[in-house]
């Protein structure tokens, strides 16, 4: 039987972030002045290696996980990522692989991502405007080289949606410009709310733009048709614009929660799990890959990790105090 935890929710999502470095240093996530050039990444021997995520993998899809998301860090940085693609993609049970990623690397590995056997990719796009997205970025990094990369994911077939992070005072202006961009292109688009993950990102609940904002920004000029949730455990609210092709989702992980249908379970670069975004610990699955566990000790590890998680981070937001880990290291 596939477990569920104690708030009845079940297990469908591993998110496997595969390094904890990364080539921007967006403000919201890895500001410059805390990720700087003496900031100590995970050493070599700590990071799990494709096998033993293709192990734990394996395991947890023996749990009731059918979807792999890869994140970092930037994942692509992650010398052979189609690679491990390719060994996932034969895990019985896994029905769907996905990449999360800025998007710089992507016009050059794209085809090799898609003959690997990946599914689609989520590319993180902030700005249409160069100075605005070359500020949020925090490396001057331009939007065409981001705009190159989906193409190219186009043109091998890999499914492509786009995140924005809104952050008032920051890039409120690009709702718009954005929203027209994704119309003409067709492609799905989702803003997320800034939110308060890790310690360093100077999170400032005045920052946040409310989900009923951006929709009202973008009711000045779409018509937005509310769409049914087609997965349990969404992440994202999501309208037709103007009756077309075109999907605009909204991630309102502030103003409005969505735990309650939470069914993701993170493994960070260096073999931690975490049963939460916001967790400040996680559980340390190296000393069994690395030592001499078989794959059903690994198993009932998992499960009872799972089954004993009581997480619901942002429904308590306010009322818990403990250090969390950064985004950057657990994967988004
Ligand atoms: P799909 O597989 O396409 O549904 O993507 P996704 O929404 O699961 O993943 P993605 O990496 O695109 O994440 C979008 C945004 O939602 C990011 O800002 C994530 O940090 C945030 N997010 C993803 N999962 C969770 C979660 O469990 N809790 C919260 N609070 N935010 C999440
Ligand atoms: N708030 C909201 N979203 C964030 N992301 C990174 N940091 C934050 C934050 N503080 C987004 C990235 C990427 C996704 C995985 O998470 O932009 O699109
Ligand atoms: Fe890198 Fe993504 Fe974090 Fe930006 S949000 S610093 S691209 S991991
Ligand atoms: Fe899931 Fe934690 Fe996000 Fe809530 S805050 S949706 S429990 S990851």
């Amino acid at each position: 039987m596939n477990p569920t935890d104690r708030l009845q929710r079940p297990l469908h999502d591993l998110r496997i972030s595969v390094t904890d470095r990364c080539n921007f240093r967006c403000r919201y996530c890895m500001p410059a002045e805390e990720f700087g050039a003496d900031h100590a990444f995970l050493p070599r021997e700590e990071i799990l290696t494709f096998e033993e995520i293709v192990r734990l993998t394996r395991v947890a899809s023996r749990l009731g996980v059918t979807k792999a998301r890869l994140t970092g860090g930037e994942p692509l940085l992650r010398r052979g990522l189609d690679d491990l693609i390719a060994m996932i993609a034969t895990v019985p049970g896994i029905e769907d692989i996905a990449l999360t990623t800025n998007g710089t690397l992507l016009a050059h590995h794209a085809e090799a991502l898609a003959l690997a056997g990946l599914s689609r990719v989520t590319v993180s796009l902030d700005a249409l405007n160069p100075d605005t997205f070359g500020r949020m970025n925090g490396v001057g990094a331009k939007v065409e080289r981001v705009l190159s990369g989906i193409t190219a994911a186009r043109t091998f077939d890999l499914g492509v949606k786009i995140n924005c992070v809104i952050q008032k005072g920051v890039n409120e202006q690009e709702i718009l410009p954005l929203a027209r961009w994704a119309a003409t292109e067709q492609l799905s688009l989702r803003f997320i709310e800034f939110m308060d993950v890790g310690e360093t990102n100077h999170w400032d609940a005045r920052q946040v733009v409310p989900a009923d904002e951006i929709l009202t920004h973008l009711r000045t000029e779409f018509r937005l048709e509310p769409l049914q949730p087609t997965q349990a455990g969404e992440t994202a609210r999501r309208w037709r614009l103007d009756n077309g092709p075109t999907e605009i989702g909204i991630i309102a992980s502030v103003s409005q929660p969505f735990c309650r249908a939470c069914n993701r379970l993170r493994l960070s670069a260096d073999g931690r799990i975490y049963t939460c975004l916001f967790a400040s610990q996680g559980h340390d699955l190296r000393p069994l890959l690395r030592g001499a566990a078989d794959d059903n000790l690994l198993e009932a590890t998992l499960r009872g990790l799972w089954s004993a998680r009581d997480d619901r981070y942002s429904e308590l937001r306010g009322q818990t105090h403990a250090p969390k880990a950064e985004m950057s290291y657990l994967g988004g």
